[in-house]
């Protein structure tokens, strides 16, 4: 199955009643398995979860901590980008090259990268001390 179709159909199982805004989240881990995720969202509205973040758990779950590919899809006027959140979770477990797709349920897709996504990205290194 391609990315886009285990995102696109993981993200009619989003729990998203507040916001009406479904998204699915399928990436490939190095090993080439396809983890998907959708958003959780909760009456307690900081507690929800974005499409990615329960990709990213999933693959985390099954013992994979590598990215090579991500594909997010949503059904918006324009193909929406990670939040700043998920960019961070996404940077935690991709190099900066991993290919990021963002799709829309109407076919149109925007290309980038979780380092373009995530440039100036905080990491282990900003905790050393020389
Ligand atoms: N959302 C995601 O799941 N991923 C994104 O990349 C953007 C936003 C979700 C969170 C929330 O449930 C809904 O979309 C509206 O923000």
């Amino acid at each position: 199955m391609s990315l886009k179709a285990a995102a696109t159909a993981v993200r009619e199982n989003a729990h998203a009643p507040y916001s009406n805004f479904k998204v699915g989240a399928a990436i490939r881990s190095a090993s080439g398995q396809i983890y998907v995720g959708c958003n959780v969202e909760n009456v307690a509205y900081p507690e929800g979860t974005c499409a990615e973040a329960g990709a990213i758990a999933a693959m985390v779950a099954a013992g994979e901590t590598e990215l090579a590919e991500v594909y997010v899809i949503a059904d918006s006027p324009a193909p929406v980008p990670p939040c700043g959140g998920c960019r961070q979770k996404l940077k935690e477990f991709g190099a900066g090259g991993v290919k990021v797709t963002m799709g829309t349920t109407d076919g149109a897709e925007r290309e980038t990268t979780i380092g373009d996504l995530l440039p100036g990205a905080f990491d282990a290194g900003h905790m050393e001390r020389s």
